[in-house]
């Protein structure tokens, strides 16, 4: 079964459908959400939990797919007897959510798209994966995360919030080389998502950074273009790590999300 970061809901008589399940960007874990952990004093059952070797979890496969990321979270909804859950996930975190939708649109009642895109990588986002998986290889996991932070995170935290940069870094720092090398591989792999979106049918909000490099406003407005019931929060000065980087206003928007439209 797939570990988690598990913050059961702290008020009377839960019920099993009001579980906040929220996945993780790459190369981090389930303990990048901490910041949301909070949702459990408004109700929710908040699972975090870590894709295939992250987060100290064991390395199920050197070579995943996506669909391995979203059938392990899907067994793991089935595993807890969650019927129905509020599904988010952030950039890759947000593909393995788009792939749930995909394969098991009945366990979702509310998505939460933040900093993701539907498009499969380019020719050129294939070529950087290669090179970022050779790094991976040959180097480790702190010369992935010297190539990854100036793009994951935005020039606001990385002038200001140097708690949070070093936050990110011990997460990657942490990951085993083949762990971020299986996630490459899955990356890398995934298929093209776009037509997944108009078959959403479920309230969903979609986040992103303003100061997001890696999947940019344009590609959030594109999608919410696609999904008949979606509406759109940018976070301002934040990056690709929008939850992380400006924890507050991302809860804000979250809380709205939460309290009115599912
Ligand atoms: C992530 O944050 O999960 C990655 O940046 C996703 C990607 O590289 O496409």
């Amino acid at each position: 079964m797939l570990t988690f970061v598990d913050t059961p809901a702290r008020t009377a008589a839960p019920s099993p459908n009001d579980t906040l399940v929220l996945l993780h960007a790459f190369p981090l874990n389930g303990h990048m959400w901490e910041e949301q952990r909070g949702f459990a004093d408004r109700g929710w059952h908040v699972i975090a939990p870590h894709f295939s070797g992250f987060g100290g979890s064991d390395l199920v496969s050197e070579t995943p797919s996506m669909d391995d990321y979203a059938d392990a979270v899907i067994e793991l909804l089935r595993e807890l007897r969650v019927e129905r859950a509020v599904l988010g996930g952030l950039s890759m975190g947000g593909y393995a959510s788009l792939t749930i939708m995909r394969r098991a649109p009945e366990l979702v009642r509310g998505l939460i798209l933040a900093d993701a895109r539907s498009e499969a990588d380019s020719l050129e986002g294939r070529e950087g994966r290669s090179k970022m998986l050779a790094l991976a290889r040959e180097e480790g996991a702190e010369a992935v995360a010297q190539a990854m932070l100036p793009n994951l995170l935005g020039k606001t935290t990385r002038a200001k919030r140097a708690r949070v940069v070093e936050y990110v870094h011990g997460m990657i720092r942490g990951t085993p080389p083949e762990t971020i090398a299986s996630a490459i591989y899955a990356l890398l792999s995934r298929v093209d998502a776009a037509d997944v979106l108009p078959q959403i049918a479920v309230p969903t909000l979609i986040i992103v950074g303003e100061e997001d490099t890696i999947t940019p406003p344009a590609m959030s407005q594109s999608m919410k273009q696609a999904i008949a019931n979606a509406e759109l929060v940018t976070i301002e000065a934040a990056g690709h790590l929008s939850n992380l980087e400006q924890p507050q206003r991302f809860n804000d928007a979250l809380a709205a999300f939460l309290d009115h439209r599912v």
